[in-house]
């Protein structure tokens, strides 16, 4: 039996919203074809251009181990990822990889699964990836739109209600970093000051709020954070210029996609979106980075 899942690219935490929020978006996606053979044990082997093949170091093949191993499942796997989202770049490769395996096995395998268990296993790709389980790339890509993890245990993501018309215009770096995930989230403090806590939850709600009433300067004010985005910038120090010429073109707003380094600015029909381009491209290459550019919708 053979079956194929796709799953978008995404961008986590949207301003102040570090680990809680993300969006998926169609700049790109992967895809993940399982095999399915009978077996009296369980075997996955994975395989795919420029993807880790052991089992335990890829995100598609150790969340679906986790998954079998969880309902007992026994058979002989051939997992076959095609990456389309390029991995490094903060757009939830790793998470769309791991989704798309978990969506696919739980039809194969008549699962019947909920969201919220899709992306508790799904998420445990990401352990693979970066260390660490952060559900909200995965959650996006699971359920699709902008979405809210509102609880790690147990896993609950909900799918915000977004009344704003937007699309985004991302800059994405030509850069290799290995194990950046890691490193970002290293960067960020273990503890903050309750005033700067205050600051990040009004623009949390702010950003919300605007997605949900369609309010443009909310969601402009939203797109903030004086915390997670502050303490990396120096891995996209052409960010904060990026951002302010944008706004000077009329974006709605701006933020670094998930860990960075790419940049996603909220755009819509009051915005110079062929300035914002223009401007910013030039911008990254005065900081030394030459960037791509894609256009998205969520
Ligand atoms: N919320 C995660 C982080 C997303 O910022 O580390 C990583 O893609």
């Amino acid at each position: 039996e053979k079956i194929i899942a796709k799953a978008f690219s995404s961008s986590a935490n949207l301003g102040a919203g570090f680990d809680i929020l993300a969006m998926a978006h169609d700049a790109f996606y992967d895809s993940v074809e399982i095999t399915s053979q009978p077996s009296s044990s369980l075997q996955v082997y994975v395989e795919g251009e420029g993807v880790p093949n052991i089992p335990e170091q890829n995100s598609a093949s150790f969340a679906l181990i986790k998954l079998l191993e969880e309902f007992n499942i026994k058979a002989k796997l051939k997992v076959k990822v095609n990456k389309g989202i390029p991995p490094g770049l903060g757009m939830g490769s790793s998470g769309a990889s791991s989704s798309a395996a978990v969506v696919a096995a739980n039809e194969l395998f008549k699962l019947e699964l909920s969201n919220d268990d899709l992306v508790k296993f799904s998420m445990l790709g990401e352990i693979a990836a970066s260390g660490s389980p952060h559900p909200d790339n995965v959650a996006a890509s699971v359920v699709g739109g902008v979405v809210a993890v509102v609880s790690s245990e147990p896993v609950r993501v909900v799918q915000i209600p977004v009344n704003l018309p937007f699309s985004l215009i991302l800059f994405i770096p030509k850069v290799n970093i290995e194990a950046k995930t890691k490193k970002a989230r290293e960067m960020v403090p273990k503890h903050v000051e309750l005033q700067k806590l205050v600051k990040n939850s009004r623009y949390l709600s702010s950003l919300l709020i605007g997605l949900i009433k369609g309010d443009r300067e909310l969601v402009r004010t939203g797109l903030n954070d004086d915390i997670v985005e502050k303490a990396r910038e120096p891995l996209f120090p052409y960010y904060s210029k990026l951002k302010e010429v944008a706004l000077n073109h009329n974006a709605i707003g701006a933020c670094v996609s998930g860990a960075g380094p790419t940049i996603a600015v909220f755009v819509d029909e009051k915005s110079d979106k062929a300035q914002i381009i223009k401007d910013g491209l030039k911008i990254c290459e005065s900081y030394g980075y030459e960037c791509s550019v894609k256009e998205a919708k969520i």
